[in-house]
């Protein structure tokens, strides 16, 4: 569900139409619909009503801070993975009690900086990062809450780049170690065992790997409280799917299997979206440059590209595409989507059948709101893109497109000290 619909035989973000975005902003651009990031943040509150809970939202997914500020006012907290993204959530004006921090290899600086800003937990991935952790915490005088991240050791069935839950990814503590790992950690000084979590991947579009999840976790605290060790947060991640072309759970669904399993665990339940909340509200907007025929191919030039969007090349990411003015004619073509970016991986599409396009056409690369921006880079000196948040018949600018002296800011023209020859 969102709010990109035609009128008049146009497309419109809410109540402004994308071509005058696109005339007034140029392109490549991304919109992101403030109604559609509402109305997703309150369908998966809705579903988790009735139990303690508290979403936070995967900022990696789309992180900048007027999108922050939104969902910070809708009472989320957030989880981060690096200290960048705790300054942009603070920054945000968020409650800094309501942040999880994730992650397989946070540095000194960056334990440091959580527990100076007095987070709700760090998830520890390691022995070596529980022992650091209460390391730094007792320099600081500090105590830090920590959930340890098991690996549950199953199978989310997803692309292989964003499944975590196996027990040869890189993720979490084993499950046969999960004792041990707390006997541990009660002996450290300075740590809280507040937690157990876990995120087993994204993506996901079924829900019998959330209600594994869930039962396995369920499992463990049953047997951390035997042993004496009182939790107050069970975090199962995020990790929902979204329709890019496949059917995932509805969140009541998903609420239902993750849920299921965890009656009465007088915990705390914590949950991770990214995707499901940012996916659909955001198009990523491009125009088309060529039509170019060879005599094996077409191939649809527009003037956005992999540094854009990477998800199509890196993942095999399916997004639809769709004109923003469709030609009345109806008239349809089978190409790839290909930007100017010099590699062969450089596209949006391949063999796409398709409404028929012509040069300086607009086109909307859909469900594009998620881990699109955030891995956009510089690369072949292209400035990122703007991003833009409709709200109503407004749109707020909420990042300008990089200028030339953004892209080389940090670079240096240096002063030779030996001659051409040397
Ligand atoms: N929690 C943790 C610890 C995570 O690692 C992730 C995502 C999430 C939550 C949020 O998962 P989500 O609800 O968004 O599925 N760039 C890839 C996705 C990478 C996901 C990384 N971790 C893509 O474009 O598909």
């Amino acid at each position: 569900m969102n709010y990109f619909t035609y009128r008049d035989n146009q497309l419109y973000a809410e109540d402004v139409s994308l071509s005058d975005l696109a005339t007034r902003l140029g392109t490549p651009l991304y919109v992101y619909s403030a109604r559609t990031l509402r109305r997703h943040y309150r369908v998966l509150a809705e579903a988790f009503k009735g139990t303690d809970s508290l979403i936070c939202f995967a900022m990696k997914a789309l992180s900048n801070l007027s999108v922050l500020k939104l969902f910070n006012e809708l009472g989320a907290g957030f989880d981060i993975v690096s200290v960048g993204e705790l300054m942009r959530c603070l920054k945000a004006g968020a409650d800094a009690g309501k942040i999880v921090f994730s992650g397989v290899g946070k540095t000194d600086e960056e334990i440091e900086a959580a527990l100076k800003a007095k987070i709700l937990m760090i998830n520890v991935e390691s022995r070596p990062e529980l022992q650091r952790i209460s390391m730094i915490a007792t320099r600081l005088k500090l105590r830090a809450p920590v959930s340890l991240r098991v690996n549950p050791d199953l199978d989310p069935g997803t692309h292989p780049h964003i499944s975590t839950g196996h027990r040869d990814s890189k993720f979490g503590v084993p499950l046969a170690q999960v004792h041990e790992y707390y006997a541990e950690a009660r002996t450290l000084p300075n740590l809280e065992l507040a937690g157990l979590s876990t995120h087993i991947g994204s993506q996901i579009t079924e829900t019998d790997p959330f209600a594994e999840a869930g039962q396995k976790t369920a499992k463990i605290v049953a047997e951390l409280r035997a042993a004496g060790i009182a939790l107050k947060y069970l975090d199962l991640g995020g990790g929902l799917g979204i329709p890019y072309q496949e059917q995932p759970p509805s969140p009541a669904d998903y609420a239902r299997a993750l849920l299921g399993p965890l009656k009465n665990i007088g915990l705390k339940i914590i949950i991770e979206p990214g995707r499901v909340l940012v996916g659909n509200a955001g198009l990523f907007l491009t125009r088309v440059l060529y039509v170019k025929e060879t005599d094996v191919k077409r191939f649809i030039v527009v003037d956005g590209a992999m540094n854009d969007l990477i998800r199509p090349v890196l993942y095999e990411a399916y997004h639809e595409i769709a004109p923003v003015k469709p030609r009345t004619s109806g008239a349809r073509l089978v190409a790839d989507v290909v930007g100017p970016v010099c590699e062969s991986g450089d596209f949006f599409a391949r063999e796409r059948d398709m409404p028929a396009v012509e040069s300086g056409d607009l086109l909307a690369v859909m469900s594009a709101g998620a881990y699109g921006f955030v891995m956009a880079s510089n690369y072949n000196s292209r400035p990122r893109a703007a991003e833009v948040l409709v709200e109503g018949d407004y749109a707020h600018v909420i990042r300008d497109r990089d200028s030339f002296d953004d892209i080389v800011r940090n670079e240096h023209l240096v002063t030779f000290r030996g001659g051409p020859d040397e």
